[in-house]
């Protein structure tokens, strides 16, 4: 499994914090944001990771990330492989997946969403996956501000919605996806949204059409960083952690 790690996006909400660099290098107590996705692929095995960002700052990225020298190897205890895509616009999750379309090839992939903090241990559900997708899913207090899950008693997903105004439930998708490459077939045909994006929403709902996707409930902490009070709170929750 290859990993594909998302860092592009214009992080409106962190100005003025992002107006000359990239929310996903900003720090998070002690390293960039960034570090934590790689971290917790590399912890899983994933030892292939493509970084798509803007052509305005994918030299920053290789500035700090070079080839994957910094992070290594479960596998092997050599340095892991970063390689870098780069997304022209913000036009969407699965506009920022379809860039590494040939890097992934007939693999299955893992799409981290470069502003997430996962503190589950994400190992076995990474390793043990084989075909359709996997979404992890986590209880939180204002699901308006996510992709919500609609599951039935037993916890299947009968369905996702983006950014609902009457969520139907507290049950955000956070950002960390697993598919398999039929993903990339999924992506023919796909619309734009109202806001102009190519929604990961959409792919998801095509693997629950489909009856193939499973999800994961995380217990654990779980932060988006994209907000100047979330990144607070992560930096915050690390520098407790560290000092535990
Ligand atoms: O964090 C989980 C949420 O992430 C999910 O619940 C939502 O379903 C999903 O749409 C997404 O919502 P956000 O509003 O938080 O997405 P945001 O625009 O902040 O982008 C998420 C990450 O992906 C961020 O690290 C920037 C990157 N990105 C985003 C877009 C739209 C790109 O690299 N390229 C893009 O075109």
């Amino acid at each position: 499994m290859k990993g594909v790690i998302l860092a592009g996006g214009d992080a409106t909400r962190l100005r003025p914090l992002t107006l000359v660099t990239n929310k996903h290098l900003l720090p998070v107590y002690n390293k960039p944001l960034i570090y934590y996705g790689i971290e917790t692929l590399v912890n899983a095995g994933i030892d292939r990771i493509m970084v798509v960002t803007s052509p305005r700052h994918v030299e920053n990225f290789v500035g700090l990330l070079g080839s994957g020298q910094h992070f290594i190897s479960k596998r092997d205890g050599k340095q892991i492989q970063i390689v870098y895509g780069i997304q022209n616009g913000p036009s969407g999750i699965a506009d920022g997946l379809y860039i590494a379309k040939d890097y992934i090839g007939s693999e299955s992939c893992a799409l981290y969403l470069g502003d997430n903090i996962f503190e589950d241990d994400l190992r076995v559900p990474i390793s043990d996956f084989k075909r359709g997708a996997m979404v992890f899913l986590k209880e939180v207090t204002d699901p308006k501000r996510f992709g919500v899950a609609n599951v039935d008693a037993k916890g299947n997903v009968l369905g996702i919605e983006e950014k609902p105004k009457e969520p139907k439930s507290n049950l955000a998708v956070t950002g960390l996806y697993l598919y398999d490459h039929s993903v990339f077939e999924k992506m023919i045909g796909q619309p734009m949204s109202e806001r102009g994006e190519y929604e990961i929403t959409y792919l998801n709902n095509k693997y629950i059409e489909e009856g193939t996707l499973r999800s994961v409930r995380l217990r654990k902490e779980w932060f988006d960083a994209g907000t100047t009070d979330s990144l607070l709170e992560a930096g915050n929750f690390m520098r407790n952690k560290k000092q535990a």
